[in-house]
């Protein structure tokens, strides 16, 4: 379950794309918070300052309109969401379920000799 007291507060979601895939995310949020509405787990624990410091959110993107030209870059947790804008790459350090990383069905990832142990 997600906890609401994390995000600011949000009537609606809105859409973005993010390497390739449109997911709905609370507008009126900081990226970073974005990327933590839609892979909990990964974001929670991920290796992130929250305040502009580490640059491990770093992302690039472009918005509507935009196509073909350079793509911008700004930090996550600095950076409000903006409808439809789109994600173009993401910090290694920013991993999110479905998308860049596999989806955490529960318990959480084992790993492949966890796997072996038990054959
Ligand atoms: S989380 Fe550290 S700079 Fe954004």
């Amino acid at each position: 379950m997600i906890d609401n007291d994390l995000f600011e507060p949000y009537e609606r979601l809105v859409t973005i794309e993010i390497l390739g895939r449109p997911v709905e995310v609370p507008e009126n949020n900081r990226l970073l918070r974005c990327f933590q509405f839609i892979s909990m787990r990964s974001i929670s624990y991920g290796d992130f300052c929250w305040n502009g410091d580490c640059t491990n959110c770093q992302f690039w993107y472009t918005e509507e309109g935009e196509h073909g030209r350079d793509d911008k870059t700004a930090l996550s947790c600095r950076f409000k969401v903006r409808e439809a804008m789109v994600i173009t790459r993401l910090s290694e350090h920013v991993k999110l379920e479905g998308i860049n990383k596999e989806r955490d069905e529960g318990g959480g990832m084992r790993d492949e000799q966890e796997v072996a142990q038990e054959s």
